[in-house]
């Protein structure tokens, strides 16, 4: 049986007073909720800060990317050991963000993308969060124009087998994998929840593929991609899905907190 995650990716929003009193009020609405997990992802800057307002409290505090070194001459990175050290006990890798698909945004050319994520930084960053005990959430989803040449299934099994092969199976157990269409984040175009039970199917069996059946049958997946407070329990109900990542919905407590109810076992 595994155990319901949602997950709120704030990404580059919220100071360090914003952040204090969302996880205040958080707290407080969450108290008593169990039978599922949920956690929040602010920026660095503020990852202390909610780490403290959190304590005592049921809210996992997620880190938004994590370097695979350190310490040492790394400018600009952040170790999983800092991480762990701010009160971190998750961390997002290789969001379709940081593998250089910002979506309006433009991005050089010669750039690669903004961060030049690809599958062997995450396996990098993947294996360094699980050696330090921070869980990895490997994202994984296809672009439109991937999706349009039918190549979705192979994108994803292909980003999730290149992250994961070579690790220990019972490692990989402790690894979250989220399923984000490129499409569907931040545009309000969430994946029908049909096919997005199915292309996380395709992430369960790659995970089979690379570390047995046992594993596979533990390891969360999450959907992510315009998740909201209407369409996140037909989502959360299939078979697949055992949670999701929320981006601009997690940004209001109130709808947060809607989201993580529709989590709950009982709905
Ligand atoms: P969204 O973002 O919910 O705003 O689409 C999801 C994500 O990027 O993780």
């Amino acid at each position: 049986m595994r155990t319901p995650l949602v997950l709120g990716n704030w990404k580059l929003n919220k100071t360090i007073a914003e952040t204090r009193d969302y996880v205040e009020a958080f707290r407080i609405a969450t108290a008593g909720i169990e039978g599922v997990e949920f956690g929040i992802a602010p920026p660095f800057t503020s990852l202390a800060m909610a780490a403290h307002e959190a304590a005592k409290s049921g809210i996992r505090i997620v880190a938004q990317d994590v370097f695979w070194a350190g310490p040492g001459a790394f400018t600009s990175q952040i170790s999983a050991a800092l991480l762990k050290d701010a009160g971190a006990s998750l961390a997002l890798i290789g969001h379709s963000e940081t593998r250089g698909r910002f979506g309006k945004l433009e991005v050089p050319a010669d750039t690669g993308g903004f961060f030049a994520e690809s599958n062997t930084t995450c396996r990098l960053k993947v294996a360094a969060a699980l050696q330090a005990d921070l869980t990895p959430v490997l994202c994984v989803g296809e672009t439109l124009a991937e999706r349009e040449l039918g190549q979705t299934d192979a994108i994803v099994a292909e980003q999730v087998f290149e992250a994961l092969t070579g690790l220990n199976p019972l490692d990989v157990a402790h690894v979250v994998v989220a399923y984000e269409p490129v499409w569907a984040i931040g545009t309000g175009k969430v994946c029908d929840a049909t096919e997005a039970d199915r292309v996380c199917g395709v992430v369960r069996d790659t995970v089979r593929d690379v570390a047995g059946s046992d594993t596979a049958d533990r390891v969360r997946i999450l959907y992510g991609g315009s998740v909201n407070p209407g369409n996140a329990q037909e989502l959360f109900n299939r078979p697949n899905i055992d949670g999701g990542l929320v981006g601009g919905a997690s940004l209001k407590v109130d709808d947060f907190l809607a989201v993580v109810r529709a989590a709950l076992p009982s709905h």
